[in-house]
């Protein structure tokens, strides 16, 4: 009778092979260890069996059972995890695709910008969104209760640090920090309280500062008619106005003409005041110094014939993808 068992094992293990789907193999399992199963059968012949041999063989019949269970189970494991692998290396799949991302339009422009201030020597410095009054203010000639504060509607994180109103604060960072020769630019972030389709609570500029002896209006004229050609092409007409900045004397703002023949102010810069270098402790007798500070809103509007500001800030991808 335990031959029966023999066989019945062999054939399972022989058969178990030949399954190569889940459902086949679930067939063979109701074949083997379903209630009418060949294995469950064998049990139920225990009563043919001598009366005291039917312990042992109670006893092989169960271990066939657990092993025939284990190998099923491992069976359909190996079954599903083919299907799963398979399913991955389907060549006959069409592809998912990725659609690949691209940089923001404005971290676009300000790579460009910086790539090309760094062709004219300048080196890239940055400094805190949360500035110190004396950094965003008073070290930039504008003392408190000041009325040219009022050019810039300030949020206040309390009554002696801001959110940057612009980058300005960079140049005093670094002309304390450092010794002329300087050139550095400088691009970030800054907020004022403003808010319609040119302008944003939070938007972008880049500083620039050079300072050594002997510097003039006419190299910041040169370098910034320089960098708008670099950016826009040779044939890009630009227009100096006079303007008025605490911190530069004389200041300026400068122009560019938009592909739709309106002049676009894309920045203001000046000669460094020299109440700004005495703030720093750089001889104004020895040194002189200009600096400018650029919107990259404006030029990449420019760039790209822009009116509105705001889908700078919208994260529309229908908007953004346009931009690869
Ligand atoms: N900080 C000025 C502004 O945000 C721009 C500027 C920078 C002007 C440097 C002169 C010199 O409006």
């Amino acid at each position: 009778m335990s031959n029966n068992i023999e066989t019945t094992k062999r054939a399972f293990f022989e058969e178990l092979d030949h399954n190569k789907s889940i459902e086949e193999l679930l067939r063979f399992k109701g074949a083997y260890l379903g209630k009418q199963g060949k294995i469950s059968s064998l049990l139920a012949q225990i009563k043919e069996i001598k009366p005291e041999e039917r312990g042992k063989y109670g006893q092989a019949v169960n271990q066939l059972k657990k092993e025939a269970t284990a190998a099923f189970q491992k069976k359909k494991e190996q079954l599903e995890t083919g299907k799963k692998n398979a399913a991955q290396v389907d060549l006959s799949m069409p592809g998912t695709g990725h659609p690949s991302g691209n940089l923001h339009p404005l971290t676009q422009t300000t790579e460009q910008v910086i790539t090309i201030f760094k062709k004219l020597g300048f080196s890239v410095e940055s400094g805190p969104e949360i500035e110190s009054d004396f950094y965003n203010f008073e070290a930039l000639n504008m003392p408190k209760h000041h009325p040219a504060r009022d050019m810039q509607d300030t949020f206040f994180i309390d009554s002696n640090h801001v959110l940057r109103t612009h980058t300005s604060g960079i140049q005093i960072r670094t002309m304390e920090k450092q010794k002329p020769p300087i050139r550095i630019i400088a691009p970030g972030k800054v907020f004022r309280v403003d808010r319609d389709t040119t302008h944003s609570p939070v938007f972008h500029q880049i500083e620039g500062l050079m300072v050594d002896t002997d510097v003039n209006f006419k190299h910041l004229k040169f370098m910034l008619r320089t960098f708008i050609q670099e950016l826009f092409g040779s044939d890009r007409e630009v227009r100096f106005r006079p303007s008025f900045f605490p911190f530069t004397e004389p200041s300026a703002e400068m122009d560019v003409m938009s592909e739709q023949g309106q002049w676009m102010e894309i920045l203001g810069c000046g000669m460094v005041d020299p109440n700004v270098f005495e703030a720093v402790g750089i001889d104004s007798d020895i040194y002189t110094g200009w600096a400018f500070g650029i919107g990259i809103e404006r030029i990449t509007m420019l760039k790209y014939g822009m009116t509105d500001i705001r889908p700078f800030f919208e994260n529309d991808i229908r908007f953004l993808e346009q931009f690869i």
